[in-house]
């Protein structure tokens, strides 16, 4: 399973790629904005500042909603670095800009999943990735884990090439469920990511070992 950071905070970025497990990065509009990044040129920047940490892919989100603009959006953001993902929303333009982009060979990952259905058309029109929003889903009391269950069955039967990538992750349990679902990359917190590595017994087992050590070697 990839582990991508969803997060546009460098620092965090940093840390995510210096503990040697990451895969990739996702960043949208509003996790550029609470890093206080805004005006074109700035979060133009900001891409290439991420693409120079990490040896992974990047998503980076259009912001057009049309199609002729988000193909030229979609086509300068692919020329910033060969790590650049061009992230599209689920809709109608989305899905025509995410089929020209891909007869292009350049990668999409389209956001803003919320049904099977939307995963099957964007996965026929070439997306690189979904990308279905697991926590928003939960947090609307619906089965965020029956969606990625779906779409795994539906890029089986029909061999897609297309990557679910679980989003709106959480949590560790998240990581796992999903994990356990099939879903080939998920994006969550770096919180979420740390998380994996604590159980209490682990805590209480090392400290024990470190204090029957000192105690043999008579410290
Ligand atoms: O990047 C898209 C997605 O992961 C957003 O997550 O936490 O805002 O629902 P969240």
């Amino acid at each position: 399973m990839k582990f991508f950071i969803d997060t546009a905070n460098l620092d965090q970025i940093r840390e995510a790629q210096d503990l040697g497990v990451l895969d990739g990065v996702t960043t949208n509009p509003s996790l550029m904005a609470k890093e206080g990044i805004t005006g074109d040129q700035n979060v133009i920047n900001h891409y290439k500042a991420i693409c120079d940490i990490v040896d992974a892919n990047v998503s980076a989100e259009v912001i057009s909603t049309d199609y002729e603009s988000m193909i030229k959006e979609g086509e300068a953001l692919a020329k910033l670095d060969p790590k650049i993902v061009v992230k599209i929303p689920m809709i109608k333009d989305g899905v025509k800009a995410i089929k020209y982009l891909s007869s292009k060979g350049i990668r999409t990952n389209c956001t803003l999943i919320f049904s099977a259905g939307q995963a099957l058309i964007a996965a026929k029109a070439g997306a690189s990735y979904v990308s279905p929003f697991l926590g928003r889903l939960d947090d609307i009391s619906t089965d965020g884990f029956q969606l990625i269950e779906d779409i795994r069955l539906i890029f089986d039967n029909y061999q897609y090439e297309t990557e679910i990538l679980a989003a709106s992750v959480r949590g560790p349990m998240h990581i796992v469920n999903c994990a356990k679902l099939g879903a080939d990359v998920m994006t969550g917190p770096l919180s979420a990511i740390l998380a994996l590595m604590k159980h209490p017994l682990t805590d209480s087992g090392l400290a024990q070992f470190l204090a029957d050590h000192a105690k043999a070697a008579g410290k």
